[in-house]
């Protein structure tokens, strides 16, 4: 499995032969590495409705014929516009042709707005993705919370935690989520895409470790294998 961070909480990921794309936000985002229209792949996974995470799903889905994953009203509101979609929710499992997802919970919102009006667009989710023998745990945006616990059972290769703070957990409680998940190895993101939620990644590393937990703080573009 190959994971290429994409900025923000967008990441690129090959695995059985097909590339998943999970929360695509390339247009609008100062720190993606690539354009929205220069990128292809045959799923695409959203963790929930805000625009810094189905961003640009519905433009890359229509090119490419790709499946969006996600929770059932963002499956609704994009499948309305000509996307192909599957809808899940939280504690849902399905396999797909690259393995298999699980929608977890995640506490957070999950809304679009558009011309001063929001839409609710259902509960936001984590996704789990097992493929191979490899075990993705992408939180979406999330508080801590202690039903991760449950969560960690599945075995965590690598888990994908925001550390932006604000509007997700900050590098202190996702120090403590990743005592709960003790992924093999874990990547922030949802951090310095702008001021507001500017954090040191290198600093969260250095401070993972001490508590015994690997932490490779990826630049956008930037690839793990794991
Ligand atoms: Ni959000
Ligand atoms: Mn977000």
């Amino acid at each position: 499995m190959r994971i290429t961070y994409l900025g923000h909480s967008g990441f690129s990921v090959e695995t059985a032969g097909l590339r998943l794309l999970i929360d695509p936000f390339l247009t609008g985002n100062p720190s993606a590495p690539v354009l929205a229209s220069k990128i292809s792949c045959d799923y695409i996974l959203c963790s929930h409705g805000h625009d810094d995470h189905i961003g640009d799903a519905l433009e890359i889905a229509r090119r490419c014929g790709a499946t969006v994953i996600s929770n059932f009203e963002i499956s609704e509101f994009l499948g309305e516009q000509g996307a192909k979609t599957h809808g899940m929710n939280p504690g849902g499992t399905h396999d797909f042709p690259f393995g298999r997802v699980k929608l977890t919970l995640a506490h957070h919102s999950s809304s679009h707005i558009e011309g001063g009006k929001i839409t609710y667009l259902g509960e936001p989710c984590g996704i789990l993705i097992s493929s191979g023998a490899r075990t993705l745990y992408h939180a979406g945006d999330t508080a801590l919370f202690l039903d991760m616990q449950l969560i960690a059972r599945a075995g965590i290769d690598v888990a994908l935690l925001p550390i932006g703070d604000n509007f997700t957990m900050g590098p202190a409680d996702a120090l403590d989520a990743l005592d709960i998940l003790r992924p093999k190895v874990a990547v922030p993101m949802h951090y310095n895409t702008w001021p507001l939620i500017a954090q040191n990644g290198a600093k969260f590393a250095a401070e993972a470790a001490v508590r015994g937990h690997a932490v490779r703080a990826l630049k956008p573009g930037e690839s793990l294998e794991v």
